[in-house]
């Protein structure tokens, strides 16, 4: 055995989130791609029997009120809250991250001082985040200004109204300075909207800490909530009474179930709903939510950045000279919860890389992405996936420039 792999032996010991892996469903696979879907907690299947046979089955139209159906959005926001660092009544679960970009941008815009006419949004941003926002500001009447994170506090000005930012690159892995980077669009008097898909369930965020005024993630990365499970907004309470959004439905009505013509919103962040809940999916998501009972998000942190650093440590011994190099910062505190790595032949190493059980994924042309999920990824799989790694590129001659 080599010292990394005994290294990796002692802190898997050591480690006090390792009992966690065994509530998910997992096999032999090293499983790197959390990042993009998170794997299946073991007790889900059987909640969403239940809610098939006995709530829909036999209660049918009854479980709107009996099994909680309706209040599901904001019930499930109340446990995601304290994974975000937000306290209870701001977050309301519902519809996919795209049209939460959507709600949060024109909203911001919305609660911003009048005449600002820019949203200046992350250049690197996720794309459909830049789609969004670009509709959104030909709908208001703004322009999109793109910008590198870093350089938000230089493009500020009068004109800003909203901006909209990434916590964590999904490409690169790079975390950016959420707390910094929304007191300099608080002090140019702008509104700051941030998109947690990266950064929810890997690291502490603090929304309500930092006074962040909206912000939107999803629930299948590290929170574990399946596949097209259902997103969440946050609208800060000290905002909600003005929060007007552009998809005023039904559910978010003061009293739906009056029916009336004329929309009158509801209190808190129950506004943000819109249409029916996606109930299947959504109870789905609650269920996984268990495996957070008892899991500080600061421990989650710390073990992300051990393995994450591991795993660097790891590539840099085994891989060969010049055939990877780290696209993800190495300081702490620019660094989400993945690692991506430049190669140029990324799509064949990460093919052989899967066919030999290393489950990551790739972004075209030349990164490759590891994710790591502190809940159920273990050091040993990231040596594991350093040594195939190496193999693999080792096996595969560099193509010629
Ligand atoms: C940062 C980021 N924003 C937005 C999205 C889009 O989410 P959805 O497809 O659920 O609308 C993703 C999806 O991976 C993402 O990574």
């Amino acid at each position: 055995m080599s010292d990394l792999q005994e290294r990796a032996q002692a802190l898997d010991i050591e480690d006090g989130l390792a009992p966690l892996r065994k509530l998910f469903t997992l096999d032999d696979t090293v499983y790197l791609d959390g990042n993009s879907l998170g794997a299946l907690p073991r007790h889900v299947p059987a909640r969403l029997q239940e809610v098939l046979t006995r709530e829909w089955g036999e209660l049918r139209i009854r479980s709107w009120d009996e099994s909680g159906w309706w209040t599901a959005p904001e019930r499930i926001g109340d446990r995601i809250a304290p994974v975000v660092g937000a306290a209870a009544g701001q977050i309301v679960v519902g519809d996919s991250t795209s049209v939460n970009v959507f709600k949060a941008v024109v909203a911001a815009t919305r609660l911003a001082p009048e005449g600002r006419d820019e949203i200046l949004v992350d250049a690197s941003t996720f794309p459909t985040d830049g789609y969004i926002a670009e509709s959104a500001a030909r709908m208001t009447g703004h322009r999109i200004v793109p910008v590198a994170p870093a350089d938000v506090p230089g493009a500020l000005g009068p004109r800003s109204a909203a901006v909209l930012l990434n916590h964590v690159d999904y490409r690169s892995g790079r975390l950016h300075d959420l707390p910094g980077l929304t007191a300099a669009v608080h002090a140019a008097g702008a509104v700051a909207v941030w998109d947690l898909c990266h950064s929810a369930g890997a690291l502490p965020v603090g929304l309500d800490a930092h006074g962040v005024d909206l912000a939107v993630g999803c629930t299948y990365k590290y929170l574990n909530g399946g596949p097209g499970s259902p997103a969440y907004l946050y609208v800060a309470a000290r905002h909600q009474a003005a929060f007007d959004s552009p998809l005023p439905g039904w559910t978010s009505h003061a009293d739906p179930f009056a029916m009336t013509p004329g929309y009158a919103p509801a209190d808190g962040a129950v506004r943000g709903r819109v249409g029916t809940p996606d109930i299947l999916s959504m109870l789905a998501l609650e269920a996984s939510l268990d495996v957070w009972d008892g899991v500080g998000i600061d421990a989650v942190r710390a073990k992300s950045l051990a393995l994450t650093d591991f795993f660097l440590e790891c590539v840099a011994a085994y891989a060969p000279e010049g055939r990877v190099t780290s696209v993800t910062p190495a300081a702490h505190a620019e660094r989400g919860s993945q690692v991506a790595l430049r190669c140029e032949d990324a799509e064949p190493v990460m093919a052989a890389l899967i066919a030999r059980g290393v489950v990551g994924d790739l972004r075209r042309p030349d990164v490759l992405r590891f994710g790591f999920t502190p809940l159920y990824v273990g050091f040993a799989d990231a040596e594991r996936a350093a040594r195939v790694l190496a193999d693999v590129l080792t096996g595969s001659a560099a193509p010629a420039a």
